[in-house]
């Protein structure tokens, strides 16, 4: 999307790179010495333990918090360009590394602690002996009984519940591939993403507790099994966990010789071990699929000892968790966070980490403050969408509970300053450090924030970068933004590091178009110095280094921090038969951050009536309630450029009140007051403060 920006005709001063972004410089904010005393990381030689100079052997200290079968030759090597390889000739098992390491010292030890949305039901812990047991025999099943080896992939489609990570430990175990789909994904999203891993077995469950409803979750696995067929590829069997023991929570039948019930099968393995199979360090550990610019979300492929070593390195220096901590991240393990920082992470490092089936805010807003005391958490880890429903619908309510938090997280979208310091000040109590942690799915792990042992925190900015990495802004021809410019412009990172992802599946074209080919510098180079990676952000850095995140510069919308392509949500509305044209916009809530909205055009002749409800129908089906759009506008034409080219920024200038800017130059100039009208009633407001991403979103493409 940015490239096209600067070929726009006249316009270009609306590039990201020029864009000059003025926003009040926020004041320092200082980690108690009593946070600083406990620290994991407070030596600030570490940036220069990790600089440039030791690059790539300072990630052996990443490398060397996991028990290797075999030791690696090589820390980075970059001849297959920029498929970075990691930690080469190193073997390894994942689920050796998170379970059985640590049966010696830490055998009764809570692993996960599963806390009900159901508050009257107690919370349940599972220790590190338990999670042993039950992992082994799952992975007995998923290889003697689904004959399952070592490379296939297997799709999970579940809640956070125990068995989520118990089921991807399992697959870890056997080196099989997992590709766990977010619970709210659809039955089509989940069958289309199977059928692009090539899965033949999806692990499911019959129902789960939302927002205090027994949800029928098993009758998307009919439809996963549906519509993986239609894009050729057979689920052989559906494996269904119960939410309840002998209960079963499904309108839907289990359909005989394909659907089994977890519980029945484990009997035959109860007891059994399975030897951790010893994975080369590059294996691809699991797949997760995230939105991008085109309309098929992409499966990106992590690594085994390059994506672990990383995740239990943050964990680690910008988690800080240690032994004696309970930590508790809310977000769901269906999304990259909880891969890496309710799973992974923290059971490298033998820690205890809460899985939280609910809402936050069910059956009120103080049920988080309640968990945190009754489980003693001292480590938090959320969302600003999350904080700013919490803030919203209680804001008193920590104050109401005895619980201290020494650390806290944001991640996922841009905080607001007061969002920020609401979350300072009453959830943290004051006492609490905050990491706003900038990274992505593909990255596998933090890249920016402060540590929170040396660092001085900043409202609204994510921190420098972590160790080892090292970013730039670059403007659209690829000269740098310094610091303190005052310019915005698109965020890279300019070396290689071990949780990066290592393609995407199936697609190495597209990984080396997407993020490596606006910036290389030569495509035959070895050299990582000529491959710097496009995040696909965009963003500012203060005079102190200190990065700000501005959102997307692409076609991707941040919906409650998690990504939705327009694209994608574009060509499920044109499924819906009266519909020509769609466009699809990000537009900015109060609490979500950012949701879509969509425009339609309809087929001549064809009636409006009932379009909204198909559209939002269509979408909840093929990609699930996340995606619902604020609103359908059925409109009578498309503004476009003379080209024919939707004009989308228009579009969403129009859903946010913002200036639409000069449209004399389109095709059909009169439709955009038209549609004004039409969105916006006869009263033009027209907002001059707005964010970087709404005003610059969606140029003609
Ligand atoms: O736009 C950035 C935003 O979320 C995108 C990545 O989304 P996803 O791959 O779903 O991963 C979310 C969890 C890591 C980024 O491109 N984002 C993530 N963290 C922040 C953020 N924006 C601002 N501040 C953050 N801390």
């Amino acid at each position: 999307m940015a490239e096209t920006r600067v070929m726009k005709e006249k316009e270009p001063e609306l590039t990201e790179a020029q864009i000059a972004v003025h926003w009040r410089e926020e004041q320092y904010y200082y980690p108690s010495s009593k946070f600083i005393g406990q620290a994991n990381l407070t030596d600030p030689a570490v940036m220069e333990r990790f600089g440039e100079k030791n690059f790539p052997e300072c990630f052996r200290e990443y490398g060397d918090l996991l028990s290797w079968d075999q030791y690696w030759h090589t820390t980075l090597d970059t001849s297959d360009a920029p498929f970075w390889q990691w930690f080469v000739g190193g073997k390894l098992n994942v689920s050796y590394n998170c379970v059985d390491r640590h049966l010696e010292k830490h055998k009764n030890k809570a692993a996960f602690i599963f806390v009900s949305e159901m508050e009257d039901e107690p919370p349940v812990s599972i220790t590190y002996q338990e999670l042993y047991y039950r992992v082994n025999e799952t992975a007995a099943m998923l290889r003697d009984y689904c004959g399952l080896k070592t490379g296939d992939r297997v799709t999970i489609h579940m809640p956070v519940v125990p068995e989520l990570p118990i089921t991807m430990l399992a697959c870890a175990r056997l080196g099989l591939v997992h590709s766990v789909v977010f619970g709210g994904f659809s039955g089509e999203a989940c069958g289309m993403r199977a059928a692009d891993s090539g899965s033949k077995v999806l692990v499911t469950i019959d129902g789960y507790y939302r927002g205090g409803n027994m949800t029928d979750h098993k009758e998307k696995a009919d439809l996963a099994v549906a519509t993986a067929a239609k894009e050729g590829t057979k689920v052989e069997k559906v494996l269904v966990w119960r939410r309840e023991a002998k209960k079963y929570h499904s309108a839907k039948p289990m359909v005989a010789g394909r659907d089994f019930f977890v519980d029945e099968i484990l009997k035959k393995y109860a007891g059994q071990i399975v030897a951790p199979v010893s994975m080369p360090s590059e294996a691809p550990l699991f797949l997760m699929y995230t939105s991008g610019t085109t309309g098929r979300p992409k499966g990106c492929q992590h690594g085994t000892g390059g994506y672990l070593s990383y995740v239990a390195g943050t964990t680690k220096f910008i988690q800080d968790l240690q032994p004696e901590d309970v930590y508790w991240c809310m977000a769901d393990i269906g999304w990259i966070t909880g891969h890496s920082y309710i799973v992974y992470g923290p059971l490298t490092l033998a820690a205890t980490s809460v899985l939280f089936e609910g809402v936050p805010n069910y059956p009120d807003a103080g049920r988080p403050w309640r968990v945190a005391k009754r489980l003693n958490v001292n480590i938090f880890h959320t969302s600003p969408t999350a904080i700013r429903m919490l803030r919203k619908a209680g804001p008193d309510e920590p104050a109401k509970y005895d619980y201290h938090f020494k650390h806290m997280t944001t991640v996922g979208e841009p905080i607001e300053p007061e969002v920020w310091k609401w979350y300072y000040e009453v959830v943290g109590k004051g006492e609490a450090v905050i990491v706003d942690t900038w990274w992505q799915t593909e990255t596998g792990g933090f890249m920016c924030s402060t540590k929170p042992g040396i660092d001085p925190m900043k409202p609204g900015s994510a921190g420098p970068p972590l160790p080892g990495i090292y970013p730039a802004i670059y403007d659209e021809e690829g000269k740098e933004v310094k610091p303190g410019s005052g310019k915005a412009g698109n965020i890279c990172i300019r070396n290689p590091w071990p949780g990066m992802f290592q393609t995407i599946y199936g697609d190495r074209d597209r990984f080396v178009r997407q993020y490596y080919q606006k910036y290389n510098r030569d495509k035959n180079s070895k050299k990582w110095q000529d491959w710097p990676y496009f995040a696909g952000d965009g963003a500012v850095q203060a005079p102190d280094g200190y990065i700000r995140i501005l959102g997307r510069v692409d076609d991707v919308i941040n919906v409650a921090g998690h990504r939705l392509g327009t694209k994608e949500i574009e060509s499920v509305c044109l499924t819906v038969n009266e519909i020509a044209e769609a466009a699809v916009v990000p537009v900015a809530d109060e609490v979500k951050g950012r949701v879509p909205e969509v425009y339609v055009a309809l087929k001549p002749g064809v009636a409006s009536d009932g379009i909204e409800k198909k559209v939002i129908d269509a979408i909840e089906t093929q990609i699930g309630k996340i995606a619902r759009p604020k609103k359908v506008h059925v409109v009578p034409d498309m503004p476009k450029t003379r080209s024919g080219k939707i004009m989308r920024r228009v579009l969403a200038a129009i859903s946010n009140s913002l200036d639409t800017g000069d449209v004399t130059t389109l095709a059909n100039p009169d439709i955009v007051e038209q549609i004004r009208v039409m969105v916006q009633g006869d009263k033009k407001v027209v907002l001059k403060e707005a964010p970087e991403d709404l005003k610059h979103f969606g140029d003609e493409r």
